[in-house]
Order: structure tokens, then sequence, then C-alpha cells
């Protein structure tokens, strides 16, 4: 039963679609514990389903490294298998990176390496791209630019606003990093080890 912490910053949809697929039994992994870089909306979710979440407030904190540190301690409580970056908005520090690297996963609204980066959906639709879509890769220390584990096109409809656009990519990243939290699981899929990773 892989443990599983997952990191948000805002609504955490994301982490509502995995806690419902925690709910089967057969489901092979577990949220440990939701974490936050604010007090985030999404922690509603946690309380629903009956678990910890802890929230780490950047604005606390002095310096990005300053937070990085108070981030593991946290995280090391909770003994993670695999921590999800799933809707946390903001970049980890190279200290929270090389200790949980690769066995840390980020879900992106891009078929990566296009749009990387915290405007993703926005950017796709000021390309005027006909399809973008939903990426799962490891984190490294670059923006979104760590190894891909699962992606998928999504098409971009006209008249699409930033919002409808991304409404349609969410659904598709849910499925991605469930399916992909599943194989890692089962080690139908196998993180690539540092030494693998370019
Ligand atoms: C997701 O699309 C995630 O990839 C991006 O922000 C969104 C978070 O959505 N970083 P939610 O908070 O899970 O609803």
């Amino acid at each position: 039963m892989l443990r599983l912490v997952v990191l948000i910053s805002g609504g955490g949809s994301n982490l509502r679609a995995l806690l419902e697929r925690c709910e089967d039994a057969e489901f092979p992994a577990r949220v440990v514990a939701v974490g936050a870089d604010r007090d985030a909306a999404g922690f509603a979710h946690a309380e629903d389903f009956g678990i910890p979440a802890f929230s780490v407030p950047f604005t606390a904190f002095p310096s990005r490294e300053a937070w990085g540190e108070e981030l593991l301690v946290q995280l090391e409580q909770w003994a993670p298998d695999l921590v999800l970056l799933s809707g946390l908005m903001r970049l980890l520090p190279a200290v929270v990176v090389d200790r949980w690297s690769p066995r840390i996963l980020n879900t992106h609204p891009a078929f990566l390496p296009e749009f990387p980066g915290a405007h993703a959906v926005r950017d796709a639709l000021a390309a005027g791209v006909v399809e973008t879509g939903a990426s799962v890769i490891v984190v490294d220390r670059g923006v979104d630019s760590g190894p891909v584990l699962a992606q998928e096109r999504v098409p971009v409809l006209p008249g699409d606003t930033a919002a409808r656009l991304h409404e349609r990519i969410k659904p598709v990243e849910r499925r991605l990093l469930i399916h992909t939290v599943q194989r890692l699981a089962t080690g139908e899929l196998r993180l690539p080890t540092p030494e693998e990773s370019p």
C-alpha cells in the first residue's frame, strides 16, 4: 500500500479525485496527509475524508529555502512513499527536490515540454494551438522539466476560455495521476533513478 502525501495550493479537485479513488480497497495507495503552502480551500476535501492536513505558509518564512526546510520536516513525519504535487502553485527549492526526487511527482495542465510554468493553460490558448494536454512528471530542479511518466493530448475548442479549457484538462490530469500511482504501486512502472534523469 503506497503512502501518499499530496501538496496543493488551491481548490484541490485533483486531490478529491484521488481521495475518492483511494476509497476503493483494491486501489494500492492511500493519502496519509495533505499539505499546502497556504490555507488552501482544498483542505475541505481532506476534512471530508478524515485525512490529516498541514499548512506551511510560504509567506511566514524569510526565504524559499527556509520554507522548504519546514516542508521537509512535515514530509518526514508522514514518511510518504510518494509525494504528489497536485495544484501546488509554488516552485520547490533544491533542498526539497534533492531529498525527494524521483519520488515526487507533479501534474501539469499541458503536454510537456510544451507550455511549462504557472500559466500553461493561458499560454496554450494565447498560442492558438488546436490541442494541448496534461502531463504527469517527476519533479526535478527545473520548472516542469523532469521525466514524463504519462501524458495525453486534450483538444482546444473554438471559443474556449482558459477556465473552460482548464476544466477540460483536469479530468485527464486526474485520470493520468491515478493511473500513474497505480502503475507505480504495482511495479508496472518504475521511477527513473536520479542517474537516469537527464
Ligand atoms: C491543476 O490543473 C494542476 O495541474 C495545476 O493547477 C490545477 C489545480 O487544480 N497546477 P485543483 O486545485 O486540483 O482543482
